[in-house]
């Protein structure tokens, strides 16, 4: 629960604390860390203290050096994981460092075709389509549950070609495996030991079925991918689906429910949405800017180094808090304003363009789109019906409940 604070600054928030994040994002804490010590030394009660890092620039030095700041040495959570944990996280690509991480990162990538992206994005237009088609009759919502979890979900499934009727068992994996610190998601470790063993034995069987039957789909095309002869092997495979299980679901369902949260709040900016569609691309970014579902990952040094003015030792933990740097007002004007058509908008919710960047990026941006795309337009007055309700985290900026209303519409069907 310690915090190390400057004297007389006793009102910081305490970014340790998970509790800290069911108000709100601690934006004053952050801006003083900013213009006051930038990388900081922040102690931590039952991990390792760490060096916070909470300006745009420093963050995106960090994040782009892998060599120096390493996502394999120590995991990229705050908490420390044991020696077999590490060696577990070790499958995952988002836990490697080069060279292993670059053969991961490129096989996987063949997958991504421009055919196969663009069938994906036909199949969110589709989807979004069904998703309002469900409660527009109904003229109230949960806009987290009813909306916005489905459609990462909904996509999941089918970039891994998860038949229909068993997409309710990635839902329920993924959250299982997640294991929040909220009382409301909490699973035990067993639990979310027995999920990963179940979505383990569930790829098997779909990756054993494609290599009988080759489709014409990413599942497919991941087993075919080859550079130099090289191929990914069955828990390759398998950690990749849970990874992807993982990585793109809680992000986009938040960054979707903070979204419209934002145009609530803002009701001038939703107004120029509804009047302006061609401002939706920069409203997406701008979604991501202010909304950043994933608050930090962390970093291990790899030997003495300097970060700003910051000397760092070898083997020092450093968490790059991308929802400090996206509001760092020597990058962005107005930091704390939500304007849908900002532009140049150099966010780094997706990380900071170093090796790790999100893989799903794009297809985040196409779910985003369409899904606000389809509700300004069939939703046009839907307005907040009473307080988003916030996830206890402070690794994923998250709101569970988001209660909506509307003027009910027919099915398109
Ligand atoms: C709004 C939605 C999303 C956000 C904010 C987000 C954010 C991020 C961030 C911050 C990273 C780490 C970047 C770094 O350390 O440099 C990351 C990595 C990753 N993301 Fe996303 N993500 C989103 C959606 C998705 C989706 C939809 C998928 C796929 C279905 C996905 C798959 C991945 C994967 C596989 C990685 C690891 C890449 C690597 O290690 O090379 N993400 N994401």
């Amino acid at each position: 629960m310690a915090t190390t604070m400057p004297p007389g600054t006793a009102e910081l928030a305490d970014l340790n604390d998970p509790d800290t994040f069911v108000a709100g994002i601690p934006h004053e804490t952050f801006a003083h860390w900013r213009a006051n010590d930038p990388v900081h030394w922040t102690e931590h009660a039952t991990e390792h203290p760490y060096w916070s890092v909470t300006t745009y620039d420093e963050v995106v030095t960090a994040n782009r050096d892998a060599e120096v700041f390493s996502s394999q040495k120590g995991g990229v959570f705050m908490m420390d994981p044991d020696e077999e944990m590490l060696a577990q996280l070790g499958l995952l690509m988002l836990t490697m460092d080069p060279p292993r991480h670059t053969r991961y990162r490129l096989l996987v990538s063949r997958a991504f075709t421009p055919k196969h992206i663009r069938d994906l994005d036909e199949f969110i237009q589709r989807s979004t389509h069904r998703i309002v088609d469900d409660i527009i009759e109904r003229g109230s919502a949960d806009f987290v549950v009813d909306l916005a979890a489905e459609l990462p979900l909904q996509v999941i499934a089918e970039m891994m070609g998860v038949p229909q009727e068993d997409r309710h068992l990635v839902f329920d994996w993924s959250n299982r495996m997640i294991g929040s610190e909220d009382p409301e998601y909490a699973v035990t470790p067993d639990d979310a030991g027995n999920a990963q063993i179940e979505l383990f034995t569930y790829c098997q069987s779909l990756c054993d079925d494609r290599r009988k039957n080759p489709r014409d789909d990413i599942l497919t095309a991941l087993i075919n991918a080859e550079v130099d002869g090289d191929k990914l092997d069955d828990l390759e495979l398998n950690t990749f689906f849970m990874l992807l299980a993982v990585a793109g679901n809680e992000t986009t369902r938040n960054l979707i429910a903070h979204g419209m949260h934002n145009l609530f709040e803002n009701p001038d900016e939703h107004r120029k949405l509804l009047h302006q569609r061609e401002l939706l691309t920069p409203g997406v970014e701008e979604m991501l800017r202010v909304g950043t579902p994933v608050l930090h990952f962390r970093r291990t040094a790899t030997r003495d180094t300097k970060l700003g003015d910051t000397a760092i030792s070898e083997g020092d933990k450093v968490v790059l808090w991308y929802v400090s740097a996206n509001r760092d007002e020597k990058h962005f004007e107005s930091p704390m304003e939500f304007r849908v058509d900002r532009t140049p908008n150099e966010h780094i919710a997706f990380g900071g363009r170093g090796p790790h960047f999100c893989l799903g990026a794009n297809l985040a941006r196409s779910e985003i789109r369409h899904l606000f795309g389809e509700v300004l337009e069939r939703m046009p007055d839907i307005r907040q019906a009473g307080e988003p309700q916030r996830l206890r985290s402070n690794f994923i900026g998250g709101i569970k409940h988001l209660p909506v209303e509307f003027t009910p519409g027919a099915k398109h069907g």
